[in-house]
């Protein structure tokens, strides 16, 4: 039995599979009493309050930020910004730094294999500042080659924003490379690392990045907690993104002077109590330890993508290497929509995405219209996996074949 799943109240007393990791991942009970514990003894507007309950809300609060800093090797607890989530990180850095860094005749370079949150903001920033949108496309198993990378980064670029971990192939994507290919043409590099921070150790110093983004829920926080990342000499030329409350020094009728970073991004009441949640997700996740993390995930990846290929009508996307798919398993069934496939595996208490998964180019560059994704965590087990396979084997049966 896996000794993990008695600390998520979800799994108790059902009987349900639980493959949509990578949409959001299960909490365990840990980072719902700790949210608690901040509720019941000191919930009251952090930064504001000079009496007990408030000077304790943000001592949690930045106790928080130094977990999250810790966790990405950020050299500094200034460099870490809490927004609600990855796509308003991205978003950040492409109001604040991409529209007043970027002007005709600039280069922003993104692949193919992102996922929205790390496209629309730079077709944003691309059609307000004239800046041109350059995006690389990988081989089959999801890897560049050299030529593509050399061919696409060059002094032109001004941005390049990669996602670590692809959250429909699950393939790696070599950041440090990238990011030296980035600095060597003056670029910065911004990684997106919603799919990597729950799978695999993040070092922001030794990936190269500038700045780096990820979501709480995605590894067992609550939903509506983010990290930016960004390099403190970056942040401080930076313009702020939202205006208002507590990321002011000082305010005149027509004019202002902003904080000192990291408050300078952070206007308005905060989430402390999400940033609690946050920290102590991160505290489970290095509890269980990325070792048993990524020896579980390719443990029952192999398992999965080997039941699959037993089934002549599966067509599975990515690399053939189960290891290079961060729990990630993208597939058809020949003859049947993947909707279909998701909602009659409902009906056998499996969940799964289908669709497009917020990567629509990338549909469209692997041919597919929409795929089904199982995507796994440490916390499964092999029964599930096995379970799944022969469900997934009577699937055209029960769609009608
Ligand atoms: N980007 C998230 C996913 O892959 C929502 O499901």
């Amino acid at each position: 039995m896996n000794p993990y799943r008695k600390d998520f109240p979800i799994f108790q007393g059902n009987d349900v599979i639980y493959f949509d990791n990578a949409a959001t991942a299960q909490r365990p009970y840990q980072v719902m009493e700790a949210m608690r514990e901040f509720n019941d003894s000191c919930n009251a507007n952090p930064l504001r309050g000079l009496y007990e309950w408030s000077v304790l809300a943000t001592e949690r609060y930045e106790a928080a930020r130094h977990t999250a800093a810790q966790f990405i090797g950020a050299k500094n607890d200034s460099e870490i910004i809490f927004t609600r989530n990855t796509t308003e990180s991205l978003n950040l850095v492409a109001y604040s730094y991409g529209l007043s860094k970027l002007g005709e005749g600039d280069e922003i370079v993104i692949s193919i294999m992102e996922h929205h949150s790390n496209i629309l903001p730079w077709q944003m920033v691309s059609r307000n500042t004239g800046a041109k949108l350059v995006y690389l496309y990988p081989q089959q198993d999801g890897t560049f080659t050299d030529e593509e990378l050399e061919e696409k980064i060059t002094d032109r670029a001004k941005i390049v924003s990669i996602g670590h971990v692809s959250n429909v192939m699950g393939v790696t994507n070599p950041v440090r490379k990238i990011a030296d290919l980035a600095h060597a043409h003056g670029a910065v590099m911004v990684v997106d690392g919603a799919q990597s921070t729950p799978h695999i150790p993040v070092n922001v110093e030794e990936l190269g990045a500038d700045f780096f983004a990820f979501s709480g829920h995605k590894l067992m926080g609550p939903m509506g907690i983010g990290v930016l990342y960004g390099r403190q000499e970056l942040l401080e030329e930076m313009p702020p993104f939202l205006t208002g409350g507590e990321m002011i020094e000082y305010v005149t009728q027509y004019d202002a002077t902003y904080a000192e970073v990291p408050a300078k991004f952070e206007a308005g009441t905060v989430n402390a109590t999400g940033a609690v949640g946050l920290a102590e997700a991160i505290r489970y996740l290095e509890g269980v330890g990325f070792d048993t993390v990524t020896e579980t995930e390719k443990r029952l990846t192999r398992r999965l993508m080997e039941g699959l290929r037993t089934i002549p009508e599966v067509t599975l996307y990515g690399s053939e290497d189960p290891d290079k798919h961060s729990g990630i398993v993208t597939f058809n069934i020949e003859g049947c929509h993947p909707h279909d496939v998701a909602t009659v595996l409902d009906t056998e208490h499996i969940d799964i995405r289908a669709g497009h998964h917020c990567a629509q180019p990338l549909m469209k560059f692997l041919g597919a219209g929409s795929t089904a994704r199982a995507s796994l965590y440490f916390y499964n087990t092999e029964s599930e996996v096995d379970r799944f396979v022969e469900a997934i084997g009577k699937v055209r049966h029960w769609l009608g074949y």
